[in-house]
């Protein structure tokens, strides 16, 4: 863990000591733009220099457009360097969530690459391109596990394992901060949004979660432990009410777990205007109380309200807040510019002409292009993908030839540096006829039947339907994930031509693929696929690479079967294929299972997993069991396959999940080529929380399961049993 080295804490002690009240509390006021202003907040309405000069601002969000953004960082940081009475430099923030200028695929799609080690790279990128323009901290990573697609922010996140989130939060933290934050590279990464702001009721943003004691913690926990664990610079409390308690004012969990029990000493940024929500979310009366219960409950920074500003010197008067508890909130904020080493150098992040060489630079480019091939998730093929060159291409549909592939949170970037798909397929020498037939929710006039005829002439039909951007992301929550109603219309008058389809599909989130999945002869999940989407999409239709991405989220068959996701705790009746019991847990007029399960994504050649073997069938605390399998490639190509290792505690103190994620491979192999492929199974991996808060493995009977996804059909399984002693 990062160690506040002695002189830093000297430093600190020395200047916050001469500080004046309303100088700790500009310390902990973010402005937004062009001064603090607030949706539904008071805000001081004085112009951002004014503030700065008078020490009531201490970061700052969304300054500037980012080609302006070198320049007005440089002019504000003077102000505060040179005009402020005590010179405290200010810490510029964005959100730089999957790339800033050139863009990767959407977290989502990033957590299906299963590639964490290019997940780490792209956000090392990212952090270089922001950066190197006077960018300190992004909010990011977002690590909230989502069970239910309906929810836009689905998008952001790293689906719904809370193993395979915490390693890609972890990267992610890992590629932004660098090694060392005080080296030029790195911005501090703040990860959001503690906690358990992914299971919103009903999926619509911001809306309460009811979420019990050992679901929070063995769920939802992990992945914010995991990047305490990795020296996260900052955190950032969710919107919503958990228990009656919005997270804001919920010293619980902010203080008590993630301060005391977990350790964590970074600064804590409220979300934007989160703490004047608090009258909305009806637990404070006025501004002041708000403040008060804020940063009562651990908040250091408010982001662009001003309720601190305003109120906390009252409070400390009448004696309601402690100074102490301010003094301890400005001793981390300052720690942090020091961590970032800005306060022996303000302008340490001004590189305005490596930003220049940086942004959509070639090797910029290449790790997007590649991660977004890793990204891509392969849900059908009946063997029409990869489309020969030589063939004549149809590429039908709204996102055809749409630069609408970077997804939400990509407002940095240039719409017309992204490669369409129509583009780079031209580009790789493919005969392609291109016709949107509609737009993306309304018909173009004549379109389909245009489209119908050109199809008529193609030997294959690529169909480019989607969701646009701007329908996931933050403020974004569906009640209906079918496609639009013309974009299926568009399909079904293709399918009249009894060609075959391959339905490529751009979006943010598990949609209604049920119907397309019966009539399209291929689907490739593409997600948003950033600045090089279309090079990635070519390169796998053509087949010079293939298709290696599993899902990070299951795909429902069904609206009403929403939330389904994998790692479920098992019920006292289970369902049972072929059981034609009635009194089990099922749907009478539906399967329980997905359509497309989580871990799983097709190749362009055939796996198959044998011989589960366990080195030993007891398991002691200092121990290892090695569990392994055969993996041979069945097919004709040479292709990657993920081997995925699932365990279940079979009989606990508390009902434990039928499956979860505890490691996973990537192996190539050549076609007829078998590897044995062994995972190690340690105490660590049985470990999880108790009901008294206590985090430790218990004896008994454990199940193995080792395969090509997560669903029981594609996993092989074995039992060993655990003793303590
Ligand atoms: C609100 C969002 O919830 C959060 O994720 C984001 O970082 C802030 N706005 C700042 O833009």
């Amino acid at each position: 863990m990062y160690q506040i080295p002695a002189e830093i804490v000297a430093a600190v002690d020395s200047l916050l000591a001469e500080m004046t009240l309303e100088e700790k509390l500009g310390q902990m006021s973010m402005s937004v733009g062009a001064e603090i202003t607030a949706i539904g907040g008071s805000g001081t309405g004085a112009p951002i220099e004014q503030s700065i000069r008078e020490g009531r601002v201490g970061a700052t969000i969304q300054v500037a457009p980012p080609l302006e953004m070198a320049r007005r960082i440089r002019e504000l940081q003077r102000i505060a360097v040179e005009e402020s009475r005590l010179g405290i430099p200010l810490l510029f923030c964005q959100d730089v969530i999957h790339g800033f200028e050139t863009v990767f695929p959407i977290p989502l799609a990033q957590a299906c690459s299963f590639d964490p080690r290019r997940v780490r790279e792209v956000s090392a990128v990212a952090a270089a391109e922001a950066g190197s323009c006077g960018i300190m901290l992004t909010f990011a990573p977002m690590a909230d596990l989502v069970r239910d697609p309906r929810w836009g922010r689905a998008a952001e996140s790293f689906g719904e394992d809370p193993y395979l989130a915490s390693i890609f939060a972890r990267a992610t933290t890992e590629g932004f901060q660098g090694e060392d934050l005080r080296r030029n590279g790195g911005i501090a990464a703040c990860i959001k949004h503690y906690i358990g702001y992914g299971a919103a009721e009903g999926g619509r943003d911001y809306n309460t979660a009811e979420i019990g004691e050992t679901t929070l913690r063995n769920y939802y926990l992990p992945p914010f432990a995991a990047c305490v664990a990795a020296d996260i610079a900052s955190v950032m409390p969710s919107f919503n009410v958990i228990d009656g308690i919005p997270m804001t004012a919920n010293k619980r969990l902010l203080s008590g777990l993630l301060r005391e029990e977990l350790g964590f000493e970074g600064v804590m940024i409220s979300d934007y205007t989160a703490v004047t929500e608090l009258i909305a979310h009806g637990v404070a009366a006025d501004e002041a109380e708000a403040a008060e219960k804020a940063v009562s409950a651990g908040v250091d920074i408010e982001m662009t309200s001003a309720c601190f500003l305003g109120n906390l010197r009252a409070s400390i008067e009448k004696g309601v807040v402690k100074e102490s508890v301010v003094d301890d909130a400005v001793r981390r904020i300052l720690s942090l510019k020091h961590r970032l080493g800005i306060m022996k150098d303000p302008y340490k992040f001004l590189r305005e002409d490596a930003f220049a060489a940086k942004v959509y630079s070639a090797p910029h480019l290449k790790s997007s292009r590649e991660l977004a091939i890793r990204s891509c998730v392969l849900l059908k093929n009946d063997g029409i993908l990869p489309i020969d060159e030589g063939q004549r291409v149809a590429l039908i549909g709204p996102f055809g030839d749409s630069a609408d592939l970077c997804g939400c949170w990509s407002f940095s970037t240039r719409r017309e540096e992204t490669c369409t798909i129509a583009r780079a397929l031209t580009q790789r020498g493919v005969t392609v006829d291109v016709c949107a037939g509609c737009d993306i929710d309304v018909p173009i006039p004549g379109g389909i039947e245009k489209a119908v005829n050109l199809a008529a002439q193609s030997d294959v039909i690529l169909l480019a339907l989607g969701e646009p951007s701007v329908d996931s992301g933050e403020a974004s929550s569906r009640m209906d994930l079918e496609l639009p109603a013309v974009q299926r219309d568009l399909a079904n008058a293709l399918i009249a031509l009894g060609k075959p389809i391959a339905l490529i599909l751009t979006n943010g989130r598990p949609l209604l693929l049920d119907w397309f999945d019966r009539h399209m002869n291929a689907i490739l999940e593409i997600w948003a696929p950033g600045s090089e989407g279309g090079a990635a999409v070519a390169e796998l239709l053509l087949g010079k690479e293939s298709p290696t991405g599993k899902l990070a989220m299951s795909f429902p068959r069904h609206m009403g079967q929403i939330p389904v996701y994998y790692n479920a705790l098992p019920t006292g009746r289970p369902w049972r294929e072929g059981d034609s019991n009635r009194f089990l847990s099922q749907y009478i007029d539906g399967p329980n299972a997905p359509l497309y399960p989580f871990g799983f994504g097709l190749t362009y050649t055939s796996f198959a997993c044998g011989g589960l073997t366990l080195s030993r069938d007891v398991l002691h605390a200092n121990t290892e069991i090695t569990a392994g399998i055969t993996l041979s490639n069945t097919g004709a190509r040479a292709g990657e396959e993920t081997v995925q290792l699932y365990i279940r505690d079979e009989s606990a103190s508390v009902s434990r999940p039928v499956k979860e994620l505890k490691g996973f491979q990537k192996i190539t192999l050549s076609p007829g080529e078998r590897a044995e492929v062994s995972f190690r199974i340690t105490e660590e991996m049985l470990r999880f929380y108790r009901t008294d808060g206590v985090y430790t493995s218990e004896p008994g009977i454990f199940e193995v399961m080792i395969g090509t996804s997560s669903a029981d059909a594609d996993l092989l399984r074995g039992r060993f049993l655990f003793k303590e002693d």
